[in-house]
């Protein structure tokens, strides 16, 4: 593919190709996730993994700006996705819209995404009726922590029929695709079958339509905590310790800069 995809263009996917994503905050890191991913998302973990916070209920507009706006300069294959924060979606829809136009035209991204349910659809049917393409969360929703009580698998027992009755009002309200996270395999794969629109997994089932993750985990940068659904496909943060205790070394015994990373008083040829 040449150019970026368009949200219909996702959702057109669901049924014939998995849907490869991974998050983005950085423009180093969108270049590479760019020539891999359908789609790049901005997502407000970058709260908790590049700045620190305990969860992403900190976050605030002016971070995805700045983070979505870094993304966009190393995007040019995969579409872009970003992530509403905690606080500026939830109260009314005319307050969603407001908001979200604002992340579209400063970041220039093609989506937005929000944490919600069957309580979010009169919200997503407002935004996409103006124009404001949604992408859903739903299960796992992390800015939730506080009424969740923790990080636990979602749609388990009485759960699993009120999950199934989320992303059935979500897909019916007009979002174009669906995260789900942290719940059981059987029931994102039942979710799967149930809905028109795609389901982006994380922690669901390799049956979903498609995957996302948070490239720092994946790429074992981010070692804070380890949810059992990440897989490390690479030890960076382990590699980079390694690297930044050789160079320490290397200084303390005056090994480092050898003479090759020096320059000479005369310019060479001159
Ligand atoms: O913020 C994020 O990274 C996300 C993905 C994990 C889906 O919402
Ligand atoms: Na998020």
């Amino acid at each position: 593919r040449k150019t970026a995809p368009l949200p219909s263009d996702i959702r057109a996917m669901k049924g014939q190709t998995p849907i490869v994503s991974l998050t983005a905050y950085t423009t180093p890191m969108a270049r590479m996730v760019d020539a891999h991913c359908d789609f790049a998302l901005v997502g407000d973990s970058v709260g908790m993994v590049l700045h620190g916070l305990t969860s992403t209920t900190g976050v605030t507009m002016e971070m995805m700006i700045l983070h979505g706006q870094a993304v966009a300069r190393g995007l040019s294959k995969a579409m872009m996705v970003i992530d509403m924060p905690f606080g500026t979606y939830e109260e009314s829809p005319a307050q969603a819209m407001r908001n979200a136009v604002r992340l579209m035209r400063e970041t220039g991204a093609a989506a937005v995404k929000l944490e919600g349910g069957a309580h979010m659809a009169e919200t997503i049917a407002f935004l996409t009726a103006r124009g404001v393409p949604v992408m859903a969360h739903i299960g796992l929703t992390p800015q939730s922590v506080g009424t969740l009580g923790g990080y636990k698998v979602q749609g388990r027992g009485h759960g699993a029929r009120l999950l199934s009755e989320d992303a059935r009002a979500i897909a019916e309200a007009g979002a174009f695709a669906v995260v789900i996270e942290k719940v059981p395999a059987g029931l994102a794969d039942r979710i799967t079958a149930d809905i028109a629109i795609p389901t982006i997994g994380i922690g669901a089932s390799a049956g979903c339509d498609g995957q996302v993750l948070v490239v720092d985990d994946m790429l074992g940068l981010f070692t804070a905590f380890k949810p059992k659904f990440v897989k490390r496909y690479a030890t960076l943060g382990e590699d980079g310790e390694a690297a930044i205790a050789a160079y320490a070394a290397e200084v303390r015994a005056r090994k480092f800069p050898a003479p090759e990373h020096t320059f000479a008083e005369e310019a060479p040829g001159a």
